[in-house]
């Protein structure tokens, strides 16, 4: 269905090169309807190199491409660089933004011609297509629409359509930086390894096995996070005796101190 759908990226770092190489091995995208534009580091030159998508040497050239979807996959700084570019943009192109802290109305103000403009909010396992991602719609979309942003947004992981732009801010503070949270407490896991006396080599081993098998068990069972915990926890035992410690330290409250404080971040640099 979106075989004669053409996509345009500006930007081909990691989240476009992502994009771009789950697309091509669903079998639904071809390589000659995808083009990508970068900066000036050969991050185009190098994914058209590697998987055949087409490369502008310009906005301008992009822009004559005349793609289905603009995906803006720079850094948000950049946009501000680059936004003045987009006079060109035809009247049936979607705006598909990736970019963290951009919001609709700032988007709307840079692509006043764009058919229909989505804000959405991935995160880092999209790299490897284990990612989550929230998205809203500027405007109402036509099924048809809806189904092309899914498709693209899916090639990250799972996607899932917001109704209140506030709740990318939420999710910014789950997800976007909620895989930080799980490397800060496995380097913290880690840390503590070598702390009570096993080997760098062990403590980086045991602790990041922890993590992963975790992960998996997690996603295999039907039990719910505190069901799991519980299973492990027998009474007066080791993993007790680690508990009551965290409640003591009120990790909980922590844990929902540094949410509130992405979330309150996520906020001012969308409305900044
Ligand atoms: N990484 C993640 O997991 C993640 C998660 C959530 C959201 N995001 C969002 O995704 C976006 C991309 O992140 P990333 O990690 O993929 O970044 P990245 O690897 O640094 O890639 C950025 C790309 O933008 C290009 N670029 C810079 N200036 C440009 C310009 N003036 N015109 C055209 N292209 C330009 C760069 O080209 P050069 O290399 O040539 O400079 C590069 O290809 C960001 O906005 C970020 O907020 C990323």
């Amino acid at each position: 269905m979106h075989k004669n759908s053409r996509l345009a990226f500006v930007g081909a770092g990691k989240m476009v090169s992502a994009i771009v190489r789950s697309l091509l091995s669903s079998d639904f995208y071809i390589a000659q309807n995808l083009i990508c534009c970068s900066a000036n580091d050969g991050t185009s030159e190098k994914l058209s190199q590697q998987t055949g998508i087409r490369r502008a040497e310009s906005i301008n050239e992009l822009l004559s491409f005349e793609a289905d979807i603009l995906i803006l996959g720079c850094k948000p700084q950049q946009l501000g660089e680059i936004a003045n570019q987009f006079s060109n943009l035809q009247s049936k192109c979607i705006v598909l933004s990736i970019m963290a802290g951009i919001n609709l109305e700032r988007l709307s103000k840079s692509f006043p011609q764009a058919k229909n403009i989505v804000r959405s909010m991935p995160n880092t396992p999209g790299q490897i297509g284990e990612g989550i991602t929230g998205f809203v719609f500027h405007s109402c979309p036509s099924e048809q629409d809806r189904r092309l942003i899914t498709s693209v947004l899916d090639s990250l992981g799972e996607s899932f359509e917001l109704e209140n732009e506030n709740d990318i801010d939420r999710i910014t503070a789950i997800s976007g930086s909620g895989p930080a949270y799980l490397f800060e407490f496995t380097s913290a896991l880690q840390a503590a390894a070598k702390e009570i006396g096993l080997t760098n080599e062990l403590a980086e081993k045991f602790a990041i096995q922890t993590i992963l098998g975790s992960s998996k068990l997690l996603e295999s069972s039907k039990l719910s996070p505190v069901e799991l915990r519980n299973q492990v926890t027998s009474p007066n035992g080791t993993t007790q005796a680690a508990l009551e410690s965290f409640e003591t330290s009120d990790l909980r409250k922590v844990i929902l101190d540094g949410v509130k404080a992405a979330n309150a971040r996520s906020i001012e640099l969308s409305n900044a």
